[in-house]
């Protein structure tokens, strides 16, 4: 059984650091070693104090190795169309999105985005993340199959959405059941994979497939169910006049009994009171998108808020809303908006997050987000000197957390010197540029 040590400093968290002198919550080894074996971590300690005798020893010294980037929040169908200039939420999909997505339909074009998708993640650092499809099952199939090839835990699903859409892209409540059914037979718990149940939001959605969405999440409660909420104030308005009933946007979903542990909200900006307290009641989890939310226009999270309330928050890039496949920039932006509302977020709350917190808000953490014996080997090494101007900063950085908080603020694909899937090297094995198949 081949055993690999990878030597660098390491940085893994325990639980959400309470400032930058919270030494418990994490684990920092300045000579560290992670031994790996059948794509598990079997043991993390010091290098000096590891047997390496019969190991395939990589020296990734003087970087830092943290667990993989997480992603609670993206479109793989969208890669192509992010960048894409437009106002705001529904004018950039109606402009953009629903019609990029309808090059999904051919299986081809889905395998070779899918790929294109998996390299960029690999490019920044990212070895999970909760994804949606196109509303076409084969896009799914495309997903799923290279997240195997490449052995990652990946979560995907197909978008439901059977009105307020082109005709190419409409399902029906009956058919969007039975494909979403059909493909969590096939996908859910093979290998890596997981499923999500994607109604792609209210609006989308009649009565009937909200409710076909809620009736597949009772046969199977171990996928999740992810969708958008609170994005945009027209995005709002338009949801009540589609669902006069519903006390709010939130209420909607309710009332499909669509809310619960497993339920990812994408953007959740905009939101009343009520709506605040039964996130927190159902244990759903409210997805902080910052690049999305600037680029869009769509508002400013409100982090404090949330937590105050006791709502688990996760970190995504929303691509194509969002601008960056990665989480370096991700954390960049949303610290930023932080800044707008007058919060803070140190630079350990902020890699935790995007390790651990979304391992937590994806209730994975006891097999990714973290370096330990028993954990999947995911894993992201970064430089801290990866351009002149990070170089020239890093003369003057004294601390952990300095040198984190240059990462964050001057770092993106340049800093990941590698990105570790299962315990293999992803970044230097991807293709890039990738040809058309
Ligand atoms: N709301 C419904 N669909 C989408 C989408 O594709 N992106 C974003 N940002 N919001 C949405
Ligand atoms: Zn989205």
């Amino acid at each position: 059984m081949e055993r690999t040590i990878l030597r660098a400093r390491v940085l893994t968290f325990h639980r959400t650091p309470q400032g930058v002198r919270d030494e418990g919550a994490y684990t920092y080894l300045e000579d560290g070693a992670i031994t790996i074996e059948e794509g598990l971590v079997t043991a993390l300690g010091d290098y000096a104090a590891t047997a390496t005798v019969g190991a395939r020893v990589v020296d990734h010294r003087p970087h830092l190795i943290l667990p993989g980037f997480i992603d609670t929040h993206v479109h793989y169908v969208q890669s192509q169309i992010l960048a894409s200039y437009a106002g705001s939420l529904l004018e950039w999909l109606e402009t953009y999105t629903f019609l990029e997505e309808q090059k999904f339909a051919e299986p081809d074009h889905a395998a070779r985005i899918a790929a294109c998708f998996f390299d960029e993640l690999a490019r920044h650092g990212t070895t999970t993340a909760a994804t949606y499809g196109s509303m076409h099952a084969a896009s799914v199939d495309a997903f799923f199959a290279e997240a195997e090839r490449r052995d990652l835990r990946m979560i995907c699903g197909k978008v439901m959405m059977d009105r307020e859409a082109p005709d190419a892209l409409r399902d029906t409540a009956q058919s969007a059941h039975d494909d979403s059914k059909a493909l969590i037979e096939r996908w859910h718990g093979r290998g890596r994979g997981l499923y999500a149940i994607t109604p792609r939001f209210a609006i989308t959605s009649t009565p009937a497939q909200l409710e076909a969405a809620g009736a597949l999440l009772s046969a199977y409660p171990d996928c999740y169910l992810q969708t958008h909420l609170g994005e945009n104030a027209a995005e709002i308005r338009y949801s009540l006049e589609l669902y006069p009933m519903a006390r709010d946007y939130t209420g909607i979903y309710e009332s499909f009994d669509l809310l619960g542990p497993k339920t990812l909200l994408g953007h959740c900006i905009h939101l009343t009171e009520r709506e605040v307290g039964l996130l927190a009641e159902t244990r759903s989890v409210a997805v902080f998108c910052p690049t999305s939310n600037l680029f869009l226009g769509s508002g400013l999270f409100d982090r404090t808020r949330l937590q105050t309330a006791g709502v688990r928050i996760g970190l995504a890039t929303d691509v194509g809303g969002g601008t960056n496949f990665g989480l370096l920039r991700t954390l960049d932006e949303g610290y930023k908006v932080l800044q707008l509302r007058g919060e803070r977020m140190d630079p350990f709350q902020s890699f935790h997050m995007a390790t651990r917190g979304n391992a937590e808000a994806l209730g994975l953490a006891d097999r990714i987000g973290s370096i330990a014996a028993g954990m999947e080997a995911d894993l992201v090494v970064l430089d801290a000197s990866a351009t002149p101007a990070m170089t020239l900063r890093m003369e003057t950085v004294t601390t952990l957390a300095e040198e984190l908080f240059l990462i964050q603020t001057l770092g993106d694909d340049r800093s990941v010197v590698e990105t570790y899937g299962a315990g293999r090297p992803l970044k230097s094995a991807s293709a890039f540029p990738r040809a058309s198949r």
